[in-house]
Formats: structure tokens, C-alpha cells, sequence
């Protein structure tokens, strides 16, 4: 969006931002990598699979969502009847452009006895391809509820997906995606701190590299990062995440040290996800003001995306089997 052109000097945003909420029965959802300053105003701050289980069930008339798009739209997948607005449309992701859905097709039709078990990070067209939807809080719950003799392909991260074959000695056909933020840790420069820190935890999402996986002490999403951080000994955590959730750990924890691990020059700014960044307050008071830019779903698209959406929020909470579930 250009808000260059939006002249707000004068606009007490957070102001209006409180009053626009109200007046538009709105709740703000946020990812836990969003600025300091969108986290503190949110309804609710949580992991994907949390921010899809809160969208599903507010009774909101608008969500304003404070992540990237493909969240954005499973908001909207899962309520259609609600204006689903996000700050910037430009926020998109890394994993989503790497699975382009006419190549993903192609690769689900050549493995027609595989079934399709997709990360959430992905295009609405790729969610209605495929069979069962994950967030990496629950791919693990998911992922042994399927037989043993169900092939399986994995996309479109291929370190959350190898992470998740080398734990449970399942061989799955990897889609070759990567996030750009977690693929920019280094693990010579985490070594180089561990050195510094020797008594300090290495807390690591799975979508990291097996490089920076394997001196991590605690590997899970990013609720279960921040879980982690409030229940381990000793005073400092090395994470290694995108580092706008460390606002959370010190708000939880303000006695505990927590240091973002490094990238390739040492800094972890390099880490910082360039999409979630994109969301500004000044942004988020224009769409509660606008009710734009606005997820739109063609219908068929929707229900088609829905199916394997709705088989997580299932399967997620580990009681319903696999159900009708089968390969193409
Ligand atoms: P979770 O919050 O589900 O761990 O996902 C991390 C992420 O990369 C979101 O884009
Ligand atoms: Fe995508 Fe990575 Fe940014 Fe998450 S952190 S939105 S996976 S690019």
C-alpha cells in the first residue's frame, strides 16, 4: 500500500486506532514476529495454528490481521461472512512464492498414491491441492495420525519437512522451499556465541536448517519457543527464531536475557522477516479506517482450500483420525 500519499500528521493513530476497533467490532489479530508496537494493541498474539483457531471462532466483524497474506487468507477461508482486512498486501512469504500451485499440481500428479500433507505457509490455490494442512505446532500430531504406509509429500518447507522425517523416521517427498529469515541463521556465528554463553539454551524453529537444528536444545514453533523460554533454567536463551517474539520472552521474563542468534555477519537483523516488518500502525489504523486492502476468495477456491484446513483443526487437537483422508 502507499500510504506516502496519506497525509497523517495531525492523526493521534493510536486514537483512532482504539476508537476505529470499536466502532467496527473489530479484533486485531498478530503474529508473534510483528513490531513491538502492533503486538502490544492486539487482541490476541499468537503461533499460526493459534491465530487460525481465533479467526475460525470470533464473533468479530472484522479481523484486522497483523501477519503476511497467507494467514490473512486462512482468515478468510475460515470466516468467509467476516471482512478480513491486512495492512499491507505486499506481506507475503518466502515458502508461499517457492510452491507456485500449477507447479505443485504437477508434482502432486506425477505421486498420485502420495497424499499432501502442506505447510499453512502457502497460496489459498495450494491449501485447496492439498489433503491436510500443518502449522508447525501441530505437524507432529498430525503427521502420526497418518499409517505408516500412507506416502506422504511435504510442502513447501523442506527444513520443517526434514526435521519432521529425521524425528519420526518417515521418508516424505520434499517440496525444496525454504524460509529466507530462519535459512540466514549461521551456525559458525552461533557457535561463536554459544562459546560466549556456554550455559545458555539454543531454542531453534524447525523451519531453521538441520545446521542450526542440530545445537538446538529445544525445537518448536513459536508458542512452544516462547513456552520454553518461561520454564527453562538459568538466565539466558539463545533464539533462534525471528526475533520480534524476544518482545514477549521479556515482557514474560524482564530478569532473563534473551539474544536473538546471528545470520552470516553476526547481526541478527538480517533475520528479521522483511514481509511482517511491512505492517505499520500508521497502516493498521488506514485499513480500520478503510476496511482496505480486504482478502477477497473466489468461493469454489474457498471450499476447496477449507477441506484440508478444517482436516488440521481437527486433527490438531489429536482425537479425530484420518478420516476419509486419501491420496488423490
Ligand atoms: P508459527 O508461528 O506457527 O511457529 O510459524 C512461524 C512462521 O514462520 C510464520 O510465518
Ligand atoms: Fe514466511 Fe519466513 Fe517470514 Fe514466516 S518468517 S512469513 S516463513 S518468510
Amino acid at each position: 500500500m502507499n500510504i506516502q500519499s496519506t497525509d497523517l500528521s495531525g492523526v493521534d493513530v493510536l486514537a483512532e486506532i482504539e476508537r476505529l476497533r470499536k466502532e467496527r467490532n473489530a479484533v486485531i489479530l498478530a503474529h508473534y514476529y510483528q513490531k513491538p508496537e502492533i503486538q502490544d494493541l492486539a487482541d490476541f498474539v499468537g503461533d499460526s495454528l493459534q491465530l487460525s483457531q481465533q479467526a475460525a471462532e470470533t464473533d468479530a466483524d472484522v479481523i484486522a490481521f497483523c501477519g503476511v497474506k497467507f494467514m490473512a487468507d486462512t482468515a478468510k477461508i475460515l470466516s468467509p461472512e467476516k471482512i478480513v482486512v491486512l495492512p499491507d498486501l505486499e506481506a507475503g512469504c518466502s515458502l508461499e512464492d517457492s510452491c507456485p500451485p500449477e507447479k505443485f499440481k504437477a508434482f502432486r500428479e506425477a505421486h498420485p498414491d502420495h497424499i499432501a500433507l502442506t505447510y499453512i505457509n502457502c497460496s489459498t490455490e495450494v491449501k485447496a491441492l492439498s489433503d491436510v494442512i500443518v502449522t508447525s505446532s501441530s505437524a507432529e500430531t498430525i503427521l502420526q495420525q497418518i499409517p505408516k504406509d500412507q506416502k506422504i509429500i511435504f510442502g513447501p518447507d523442506r527444513h520443517l519437512g526434514g526435521y519432521l522425517s529425521r524425528k519420526f523416521d518417515r521418508e516424505m517427498l520434499l517440496w525444496p522451499g525454504v524460509c529466507i529469515v530462519h535459512e540466514a541463521f549461521s551456525e559458525t556465528e552461533l557457535l561463536k556465541l554459544k562459546a560466549q554463553h556456554p550455559g545458555a539454551p539454543i531454542a531453534a524453529h524447525p523451519e531453521c536448517p538441520p545446521t542450526i537444528l542440530d545445537h538446538a536444545d529445544h525445537i518448536g514453533s513459536t508458542s512452544s519457543i516462547l513456552n520454553f523460554a518461561k520454564t527453562f533454567e538459568g538466565d539466558t536463551l539463545i533464539v533462534a527464531t525471528e526475533p520480534h517474539i524476544i518482545h514477549q520472552m521479556e515482557k514474560a521474563l524482564p530478569g532473563k536475557t534473551f539474544i536473538g542468534a546471528p545470520g552470516a555477519d553476526g547481526n541478527c537483523a538480517c533475520n528479521i522477516c522483511p514481509y511482517m516488518a511491512l505492517n505499520t500502525l500508521e497502516k493498521l489504523y488506514i485499513c480500520l479506517r478503510d476496511l482496505e486492502p480486504r482478502i477477497e476468495i473466489e468461493e469454489n477456491l474457498r471450499l476447496a482450500a477449507k477441506k484440508s484446513l478444517d482436516k488440521m483443526l481437527d486433527m490438531a487437537s489429536g482425537t479425530v483420525g484420518m478420516g476419509d483422508l486419501g491420496a488423490r
